[in-house]
């Protein structure tokens, strides 16, 4: 059983980066308390990234950037994290997606979150979870048992 989880991530703005800093520190003291809580590996994906295969399974965290639309009745164009996406969608890397979490700001309304959840249609993966701008400490300690019961779910 793996130790780990991997999560494969894009931030443009840094609270992506902020929030998995912060889940990353939280696993790790987790871990320390009881080694049947997993620790969290990180890999940030960005415009300059070669893609490759993914070996092992991950989630997806992904902000939202969209201009245009509602994403329903109309189109929206997907800005800035086109990366991600085209990473999961190479080399069969979307087969070891088990989960996508969202990110995004509330004031954009139909459009929260907007783009993970077309990741799930997309990638075939579970929306696990959703949290605005930068979270809160009780929106680490909610996702990380979220991700934890998923993987252990996954990898059993
Ligand atoms: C130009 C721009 C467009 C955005 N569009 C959306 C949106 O459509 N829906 C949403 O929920 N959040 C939207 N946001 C908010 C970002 O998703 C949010 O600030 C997020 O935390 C950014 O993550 P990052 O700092 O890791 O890049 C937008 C932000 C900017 C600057």
């Amino acid at each position: 059983m793996e130790t780990t989880m991997n999560i494969l991530f894009i931030s443009i703005e840094g609270n992506t980066r902020s929030f998995l800093t912060r889940l990353q520190a939280f696993a790790k003291q987790q871990h320390s308390i009881n080694s049947q809580n997993l620790t969290i590996n990180l890999k940030e994906i960005t415009d300059q990234t070669v893609p490759e295969a993914e070996d092992k399974n991950f989630f997806a965290f992904v902000p939202t950037y969209l201009d245009g639309g509602n994403g329903f009745d109309s189109g929206f164009n997907e800005l800035m994290t086109n990366a991600l996406g085209e990473y999961i969608a190479s080399n069969n890397n979307a087969d070891k997606c088990i989960g996508v979490v969202g990110s995004g700001n509330k004031n954009f309304n139909e459009q929260y979150c907007l783009t993970a959840r077309k990741y799930c249609d997309q990638f075939d993966a579970p929306f696990l979870a959703d949290y605005e701008l930068r979270g809160t400490d009780e929106d680490i300690d909610n996702i990380y048992t979220i991700l934890q019961k998923r993987w252990k779910t996954v990898e059993a």
